[in-house]
């Protein structure tokens, strides 16, 4: 196959209609946090046990097209002893990798942050391509407030974001692009959608200029919210905000754009994507890359223990099913029961 051919055949298994992608990939004091949230200490059998049961939910298949994994976890085995990357695409299921090394302060911009990890990327990405991953994710994160993000922040942080998809593409893995804007705060959703659209906008432009194929890539972006310590917006106004950003900001040759969940409840980030789907034929497919949307009821049925395994299956389930649906506008809140 070539990259090309390879990189197309990627897309069309990520990109497929009433699916999408699980974000599976949180570091270890990311896990450690969301474990600790069920009284459960993060070691790796327990981070092995916990991804291992989830990833052999019978039938997730039929829901979620990739699983973005932590390094950790592509070396890892499942309870089975079956290589994790194996165990996923055996249930026709593409296994992917987070590449960003996390983030830091952006020096000279005080509230800013910069994502790390292009330095040794092409060697990494080789190892993690021998290891079965065929689809890599980095986050870049903006804070708002009245005066952030910064311009440095917004021009450095596309800027990386724009070498690592070209780093990618290169060598033939699919580049899931997320500039997430924060939820944190408590701006209103018409700052969210100016700051949104001021990110978005710069994203593309670098990824122009580093020549980055936008047939080949999937952008994983926020949705327009306010501020997550200010009242909620309806689902229908989220929508609206949301896609009058990427009708903007998205040229129409990008196959997917697959949003984050980001702090919203499971339910809401379900009925928000399914206002967005319900709102008429877009140039992109509307999905989902959740993690915590997703995660969150089957860690609670966990709860670190292995005798609720099924409980914490059929919970992963659910909350993929109804994702599902969403993807079409068909998900009804009587499906919660
Ligand atoms: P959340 O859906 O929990 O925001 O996680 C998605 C993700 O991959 C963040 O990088």
């Amino acid at each position: 196959m070539t990259i090309q051919e390879e990189l197309s055949a990627t897309i069309q298994e990520l990109v497929q209609p009433g699916k999408g992608i699980l974000a599976a990939d949180e570091s270890h004091p990311t896990i450690a946090k969301r474990f600790k949230a069920i009284g459960v200490e993060s070691a790796e059998e327990k981070r092995r046990e916990y991804r291992s049961l989830i990833f052999s939910a019978a039938g997730l298949g039929e829901f979620i097209s990739g699983v973005i994994l932590f390094e950790e976890t592509l070396g890892q085995n499942s309870l089975d002893n079956v290589p994790i990357p194996k165990l996923l695409a055996s249930n026709g299921i593409v296994p992917g990798i987070k590449v960003d090394k996390g983030k830091q302060p952006l020096v000279n911009a005080p509230g800013d942050e910069i994502t790390l990890g292009l330095d040794g990327l092409e060697d990494r990405l080789e190892i993690y391509k021998h290891q079965g991953a065929r689809f890599a994710k980095w986050r870049d994160v903006f804070h708002i407030s009245e005066t952030l993000p910064s311009r440095q922040a917004v021009e450095a942080n596309a800027e990386v974001l724009a070498r690592y998809a070209a780093i990618c593409q290169s060598m033939g893995i699919v580049p899931i692009v997320e500039p997430e804007v924060l939820i944190d705060g408590n701006h209103t959703i018409e700052r969210c959608t100016d700051v949104s659209e001021t990110v978005i906008r710069e994203v593309f432009h670098a990824l122009y200029r580093h020549k980055v194929n936008l047939e080949y890539m999937i952008l994983k972006p926020s949705m327009v919210t306010p501020g997550k310590d200010t009242p909620k917006a309806s689902p229908e106004q989220v929508a609206k905000a949301t896609l009058d950003v990427f009708r903007r900001a998205v040229p129409a040759a990008v196959p997917g754009i697959c949003f984050l969940s980001g702090g919203q409840t499971p339910e809401e980030a379900t009925v928000n994507l399914n206002a967005m789907n319900s709102m008429g034929p877009q140039p992109w497919a509307l999905s989902f890359s959740y993690g915590r949307a997703l995660q969150e009821p089957a860690q609670k049925a966990w709860a670190g223990n292995l005798d609720n395994g099924q409980e914490a299956q059929a919970a992963i389930l659910k909350r993929a099913r109804l994702n599902g649906a969403a993807r079409s506008g068909n998900y009804r809140q009587e499906m919660e029961d």
